[in-house]
């Protein structure tokens, strides 16, 4: 570019020149005009020779035929579909699907709770042990974002007590985003999915609870299904139980492989009062348990950090 330029002053510097042949003798004016036109021709030339060489660094050629046949599908490096839903979006539908046909309701949990709903509310005493089990992370503001979704047991109680006055029970789910302070490997992610369950009413019984957890693994697993319960604890629970289901032949299980599924049990009295509920009057119950755990067993998955490796590979399978 600057090459350019010179040439440019150069060249009219030596047009200026041609108004000096008037002032030559006549006999000079021929060899003086002569050389100023060869001198002239001469740069011209170098002008051409520059703007070329600017053309050819600026412009890259344009390659504008396609880049395989017009009717041959398009090579695998092109974006050819615009994606899929994630597995784990597409089966926690499926899990809220089945519990809405069962009569419940459906509401979503948040990604950043506080102490309050994290521990108090759901009967942790303060300092106590327990809390140890859902170590989490915080925001700078002392934010949590939850390490189960029974973070939002209390609010769901609040929300619906009402239904109790008109003599209706409480029956929700709640589908959610959790995070726990883990070690990463095959079986433990630090973020993962649980649904939890919430029901309430005059006279509910842990029969009711087995009852509606065995219809849901089995329309889930779609076959019938052997389950088993081991004493289980959790503080918002009195008494707590671990929900397993042997693992079925169609999955690779052999018999006695009995898998645990979720945590659940009657809510305990405080929890209901601390709601503002009469546990006198109301009986409830209520479990919560990992979808990514679920989704594994349906799909024979052996590493649950697929789920959020963002691996295109793995994505395409389902
Ligand atoms: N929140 C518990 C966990 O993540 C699971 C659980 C246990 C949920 C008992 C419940 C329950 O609602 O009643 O380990």
């Amino acid at each position: 570019m600057e090459e350019l330029e010179q040439l440019k002053r150069e060249l009219k510097a030596l047009n200026a020149d041609y108004a000096k042949i008037r002032e030559l003798p006549a006999e000079k004016r021929g060899e003086f005009g002569r050389d100023l036109n060869a001198k002239k021709m001469a740069i011209l030339e170098k002008i051409r020779e520059a703007e070329e060489a600017l053309v050819d660094v600026e412009v890259e050629p344009l390659d504008i035929t396609a880049p395989c046949g017009i009717n041959e599908p398009l090579p695998e490096v092109y974006p050819v579909s615009q994606g899929s839903r994630h597995p784990l979006t597409a089966e926690l539908e499926r899990v809220t699907d089945i519990y809405q046909l069962m009569g419940f309701d459906v509401i979503e949990s948040r990604q950043l709770d506080d102490e309050y709903h994290m521990f108090d509310a759901l009967n942790f005493p303060k300092e106590h042990p327990a809390r140890d089990g859902y170590d989490t992370f915080r925001t700078e503001e002392g934010l949590i974002p939850p390490a189960h979704t029974s973070t939002m047991q209390h609010r769901v109680l609040k929300m619906y007590k009402d239904r109790l006055a008109r003599g209706e029970e409480i029956a929700v789910v709640v589908p959610g985003r959790v995070y726990r302070n883990e070690d990463v490997d095959a079986t433990h992610e630090h973020t993962f999915y649980q649904c939890e369950g919430v029901y309430v009413s005059e006279t509910c019984t842990m029969g009711d609870m087995l009852g509606i957890l065995r219809e849901f693994f089995e329309k889930y697993y779609e076959q019938k299904l052997n389950i088993r319960t081991q004493p289980g604890y959790f503080p918002f629970t009195e008494p707590s139980l671990e929900f397993m289901i042997e693992k079925p032949h169609a999955l690779g299980g052999k018999k006695g492989d009995f898998l645990e599924m979720l945590g659940c049990g009657m809510i305990h009295p405080n929890v209901l009062k601390e709601a503002g509920i009469d546990p006198t009057k109301y009986h409830g119950f209520a479990w919560g348990g990992g979808i990514d755990r679920l989704v594994m067993l349906r799909f024979g998955l052996t590493d649950v950090r697929y789920f959020e490796s963002g691996n295109l590979n793995f994505l395409r399978e389902f």
